[in-house]
């Protein structure tokens, strides 16, 4: 079955078009003012000192440095060259002898079957075929040891749809007509780039997955993760997001973070 090799190629050249203006096109879930579970759920991680840590869609590598002081050997996956470049630029003497670089798609990782203690996807479960999706599941699944763990956050789909809701409901309460605050709020959180029932985003030839929960609890058991979880990384109201600050009186707005494990030989715990 080829149904990766187009498509992919033709997604890490625009993943690397957006290295040189990463930081202004995508939201931080790693900035202060994020409530981001991921901290919390890596430092819980025992044993990190011993431990092999991949980062999978590294990209520019905001998280190279910590993984490197607090793991002992760190693998960091990309397909797009110009992200993986940025990376390497973070990185000086120790930490960068502890990180090896590999340029290729996500779903190859046959040659680190069972080698791998903790795997990483940041907003990088993204690409718009859910075959690849779930075959590179499938391959981080077989990459990780008994007893390893996967942790990442994927863009919500739910939290566009909330955030038009909000939107709507504000023009309706400055007098407009139903049908002109549904168009108001549809341009204001640029409905025209999703698709709210396959779960995709599609803006200047960059096509990326965006997720329900239950697709990733889905998803993640499909392929043979255990004790799927759960939990909103919480992004302040800012003016990042349409209308933003007047919106702070609501909940704020999330992307998901999960962290699934691999059962033990002979046990069903997870580390
Ligand atoms: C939104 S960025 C996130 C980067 C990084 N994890 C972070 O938190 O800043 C998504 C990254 O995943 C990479 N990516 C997307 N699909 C991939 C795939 N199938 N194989 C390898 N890398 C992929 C892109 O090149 C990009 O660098």
């Amino acid at each position: 079955m080829n149904v990766l090799s187009d498509d992919l190629h033709d997604q890490d050249r625009h993943w690397s078009r957006h290295a040189k203006r990463y930081d202004e096109v995508f939201l931080d879930p790693y900035a202060p003012e994020v409530e981001n579970p991921l901290w919390a759920a890596l430092e819980a991680i025992p044993g990190a000192r011993s431990k092999t840590v991949a980062d999978l869609g590294c990209g520019t590598g905001p998280l190279l440095p910590q993984l490197a002081a607090r793991f002992k050997r760190v693998l960091a996956l990309d397909f797009a060259p110009g992200m993986l470049e940025r990376a390497r630029a973070r990185l000086a003497g120790e930490a960068a002898d502890r990180v090896t670089f590999l340029a290729r798609p996500m779903h190859e990782l046959g040659d680190l079957a069972g080698n791998v203690d903790v795997a990483l996807a940041v907003n990088s479960l993204v690409m718009p075929d859910v075959r690849v999706i779930d075959r590179t599941l499938q391959a981080i699944r077989a990459m990780l040891r008994p007893g390893g763990r996967f942790l990442g956050i994927v863009p919500s789909i739910d939290a566009i749809a909330y955030h038009m809701m909000l939107l709507y409901d504000r023009a309706l309460e400055r007098g407009l007509a139903l049908k002109d605050a549904e168009r108001l709020a549809s341009a204001q959180a640029e409905r025209r780039y999703y698709d709210f029932v396959f779960g995709r985003f599609h803006y200047q030839g960059l096509r990326q997955k965006f997720w329900q929960p239950f697709e990733i609890e889905h998803r993640l058991t499909q392929a043979g993760f255990k004790d799927v979880r759960l939990a909103k990384v919480l992004y302040p109201w800012s003016d990042v997001l349409a209308d933003g600050e007047d919106l702070s009186e609501y909940p704020r707005s999330w992307d998901w973070f999960f962290q699934a494990g691999c059962a033990d030989a002979g046990s069903r715990s997870v580390s």
